[in-house]
């Protein structure tokens, strides 16, 4: 059980979740909220794992096994949950993570197939104990609709340069998790506009959080 509130933020390529994650920051720093809320990112949110990010979705040079690749992904992840989620948590902070466990579970389990979704489970718990978003925003999109929108993307780093079958792969395991986790889970249809999307975050998070939104 949390002492703050977590959210976190998924779905997969270029489904406009990060341009979401924006839009809220400034809408908190306008309402002078800043205090209250915590942003990260998975891989990331300490200067190690931001290192680490850089390797784990740019490096060429001598590309990780699939089970490494799975073990980076979890290792970010134990040092973003205990150097900053929980502490933050513990203060009774918002924490809006972009991305979190069921990034692993969509993209090494379903995509990847290196362990089912139980199994990543039990590494999980194993790795970070409890602790669980509140709720996720599940930015839901058409794989041809992500794939057509990635390819405008520019310069692709490792994973998004993956083919249209592993978005398939991706998009299904998000839609098996959220079937699974209804409680957690609030689905949005990403193809909507991105003005659209937000009044939807917004509405969300008014009735989940009166006392913040
Ligand atoms: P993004 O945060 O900009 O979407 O980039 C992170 C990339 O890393 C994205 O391609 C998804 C991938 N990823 C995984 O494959 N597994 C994970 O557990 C996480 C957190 C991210």
């Amino acid at each position: 059980m949390n002492k703050g509130f977590f959210i976190t933020f998924e779905g997969g390529e270029a489904c406009g979740k990060s341009t979401q994650i924006k839009k809220l920051k400034d809408y908190i720093s306008a309402v002078a909220k800043n205090d209250k809320f915590v942003f990260v990112r998975e891989p990331g949110g300490t200067p190690l794992t931001e290192e680490l990010r850089k390797y784990i979705l740019n490096y060429e040079i001598d590309k990780p096994l699939p089970m490494t690749e799975l073990l980076l992904f979890c290792a970010c992840r134990h040092e973003n949950v205990y150097k900053n989620i929980l502490p933050a948590l513990n203060e009774w902070k918002i924490v809006v993570a972009d991305r979190f466990y069921d990034s692993t579970i969509a993209y090494q389990g379903a995509a990847r197939n290196i362990m089912s979704m139980e199994d990543i489970l039990d590494l999980t718990k194993k790795i970070i104990g409890d602790v669980k978003p509140d709720l996720t925003f599940y930015f839901k999109l058409e794989p041809e609709e992500a794939f057509k929108r990635k390819t405008g993307l520019g310069e692709l780093d490792r994973i998004e340069k993956e083919g249209l079958e592993f978005h398939r792969k991706i998009a299904k395991g998000y839609d098996y998790i959220a079937s699974l986790e209804k409680d957690r889970f609030y689905c949005i249809d990403a193809s909507k506009s991105i003005d659209e999307i937000f009044e939807e975050i917004l509405r969300v998070l008014k009735e989940k959080l009166p006392q913040i939104f």
